[in-house]
């Protein structure tokens, strides 16, 4: 049985990918900050193939403790997706915008990914088998206006993620992005996708699940939008 772990994956994208991969047999870890949402998420998706861990992504101890655990109980993690982010915070002009709001997107977007990668990638190379999703954002494409800190995080996760891809491919361990556009269930930004409405949670999903999949054995180093065509950033 595949293992997967997913960061942030109590809610949105993450917990529709943690849903998908359950639902396709793996045994399935979702780590989140939020303990009610977390137990949320273990309620609907009631599965013995589901396994939880409350922890920080931005915080090194609480990572290495709970990748320890992790890899004591299932060995080696064979899908890693980095999805925890912090986008809808402090928006606003750059010229007005201060260091703690930049600190707390760089803490959980750029130093959550180094830190889970960092920790679980070696018995992927020694399993000679590993597939690690990071996502990213069209803001790291095209930055966004008055998102200038969040757009820098995820430029580093696009940049991180093609440099790593040619370290470990030789181990046949495959890294790409997902970069989503406007994603939300409500549909409040049809004018924002040239399908003139919003992506699904789902919609990311199934390209996650794809990238993680055999089906894409040869892509790696690579980043794919899911956008809708996005019309206006
Ligand atoms: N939704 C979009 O339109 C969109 C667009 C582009 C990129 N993205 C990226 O996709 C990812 C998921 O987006 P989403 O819309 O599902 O987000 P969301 O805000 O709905 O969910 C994020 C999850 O991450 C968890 N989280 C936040 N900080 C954490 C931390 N420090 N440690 C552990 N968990 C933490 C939250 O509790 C939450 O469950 C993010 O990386 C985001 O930047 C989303």
């Amino acid at each position: 049985m595949k293992r997967m772990l997913i960061t942030g994956g109590a809610k949105g994208i993450g917990l529709a990918c943690a849903k998908k991969f359950v639902k396709q047999g793996y045994k399935t870890i979702i780590v989140d900050i939020d303990e009610k949402l977390l137990s949320e998420a273990k309620s609907l998706i009631n599965s013995d193939l589901l396994d939880t861990y409350v922890c920080d992504v931005s915080n090194m101890d609480q990572v290495n403790s709970v990748c320890e655990d992790v890899l004591k109980k299932y060995e080696v993690i064979d899908v890693l997706v980095n999805n925890a982010g912090i986008f809808r915070d402090n928006r606003g002009p750059f010229n007005e915008s201060e260091y703690e709001a930049w600190k707390k997107k760089i803490d959980c977007n750029i130093y959550g990914t180094l830190f889970f990668t960092r920790a679980l990638i070696n018995p992927m190379i020694k399993n000679k088998d590993g597939r690690i999703i990071n996502l990213a954002s069209v803001a790291a494409k095209y930055g966004i206006k008055n998102m200038a800190d969040y757009s820098l995080t995820k430029g580093a996760i696009l940049s991180f993620s093609k440099a790593l891809a040619k370290e470990v491919g030789q181990y046949n361990v495959r890294v790409n992005t997902v970069s989503p556009g406007n994603i939300e269930p409500d549909n409040r930004y049809p004018e924002m996708s040239y399908l003139d409405r919003s992506g699904t949670y789902d919609e990311c999903a199934n390209l996650i699940y794809f990238l993680a999949s055999d089906e894409a054995s040869f892509i790696t180093g690579e980043d794919y939008v899911v956008d809708g065509g996005r019309r206006k950033i």
